[in-house]
């Protein structure tokens, strides 16, 4: 078992709380702070137990100083501080004297959030290769190293990993939770266990099929990765986005799983993704110009038909191209059958989590994980370097 919280003094330390403030921001404006109001309760857990707070998180990828701007937290400590009720001092670098001072003036209590720690990309990608020297310089920052950003967890960089291996560490409520709903589900799942993934690209979710081709009953396909899918059954798909060179792993997961995966039987297209109206048709009634961009309506009943009889139900990856008018459809009559649907329903992040909270349904899923790439990892059974390196009881 992990280390957590709460199983530290705090009072008058500098605990170092790594968080995931990757949230989206347009024109200055965060549009989801979802991610940031999940981060409270560790936050106000140290608060009230009088740690000196010292905030980390990444923002977006750098990769060169023009980045900078558009990456700075400014923003983020300004809904936090709003969301907190309370003083948050931000510091615009992410290492050095003005940093340093700010940390040592830290009072029991008090709440401090350093620069994007991805900034340090611009120095050979110090962060993110998890450059030894910056770890460690950040570590001597603090006294005690909390996890707490479960959607970077799957990443080895110096801000989770680095940090960790010079302090002791424990996990945040927010991850706490994320692990036991998430890995309880997939490893001892209620059944029968439905799992539908969408999303753009096969090759993005090969290690994931594989597992779950083992792990589930029914695995239920849309997106553009159905697409290749579909090319695998001799089905053909016109010009829609496919991935040619999975085909013939598609082939193989389809023979060896006549049963267990069930791909769309109707489709919306449309002769490019920009078209203000979708066709729905069969799926052997593309035509060579036009794309599969959503799902159909009878393919949505024959999903509810597996879903209705399942027990615990992931869903990773909208079904559709849901950020277009014409092609949200299928995804959105994914929601209403799920909301309607008794059962353990978890929303595995990333897109799928966007799709269901701007719809309107997240108070009906059990869960929706904080992290995309992270929840896709324990999917496919992998270890999350950001967890194993925190300190056992
Ligand atoms: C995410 O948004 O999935 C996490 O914040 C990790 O971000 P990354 O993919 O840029 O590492």
């Amino acid at each position: 078992m992990k280390k957590t919280i709460k199983d530290y003094e705090l009072k008058n330390k500098k605990v170092i709380i790594r968080v995931d403030f990757n949230v989206p921001i347009k024109n200055q404006q965060i549009s989801d702070d979802t991610r940031i109001k999940e981060a409270l309760k560790t936050i106000n857990y140290a608060i009230n137990k009088k740690a000196k707070v010292i905030l980390m998180s990444h923002l977006g990828r750098i990769k060169d100083t023009s980045d900078r701007q558009k990456a700075s937290l400014r923003v983020v400590a300004k809904r936090l501080e709003e969301l907190l009720n309370k003083k948050v001092i931000f510091v615009d670098e992410t290492r050095g004297e003005q940093l340093e001072k700010a940390i040592a003036s830290l009072k029991g209590g008090q709440v401090l959030l350093m620069e994007n720690t991805r900034f340090e990309d611009l120095n050979d990608k110090s962060e993110s290769q998890n450059n030894e020297e910056l770890g460690a310089y950040w570590a001597s920052l603090g006294e005690l190293f909390i996890n707490d950003a479960f959607g970077t967890s799957h990443r080895a960089h110096a801000s989770n990993v680095g940090i960790a291996s010079h302090l002791p560490s424990g996990l945040g409520f927010l991850v706490e939770k994320e692990l036991e709903v998430l890995t309880k589900n997939i490893k001892t799942p209620k059944r029968p266990f439905c799992v539908i993934l969408g999303g753009a690209k096969v090759s993005d979710k090969i290690g994931v099929i594989k597992s779950l081709v083992e792990k589930a009953d029914y695995i239920l396909i849309g997106g553009a990765m159905a697409n290749t899918f579909l090319l695998a059954s001799n089905i053909s798909v016109g010009s829609s986005l496919v991935e040619n060179d999975f085909v013939s792993f598609c082939k193989e997961i389809l023979d060896n799983n006549e049963e267990k995966i069930i791909l769309p039987i109707d489709v919306s297209v449309a002769s490019n993704i920009n078209a203000q109206v979708a066709q729905n048709v069969f799926v052997n009634e593309v035509n060579d110009e036009e794309q599969i961009l959503d799902i159909g309506p009878r393919t949505v009943e024959l999903f509810k038909k597996y879903l209705e009889k399942s027990q615990t139900i992931i869903w990773n990856g909208p079904v559709g191209a849901f950020e277009y008018e014409p092609f949200k459809v299928g995804t959105n009559a994914l929601c209403e059958v799920l909301k309607n649907i008794d059962a353990i329903k978890i929303v595995g992040g990333g897109d799928s989590a966007s799709a269901v909270k701007n719809f309107g349904y997240d108070s009906f899923f059990t869960h929706i994980s904080t992290g995309g790439g992270a929840s896709l990892e324990l999917l496919e059974g992998k270890i999350l370097p950001g967890v194993d390196i925190i300190d056992e009881k």
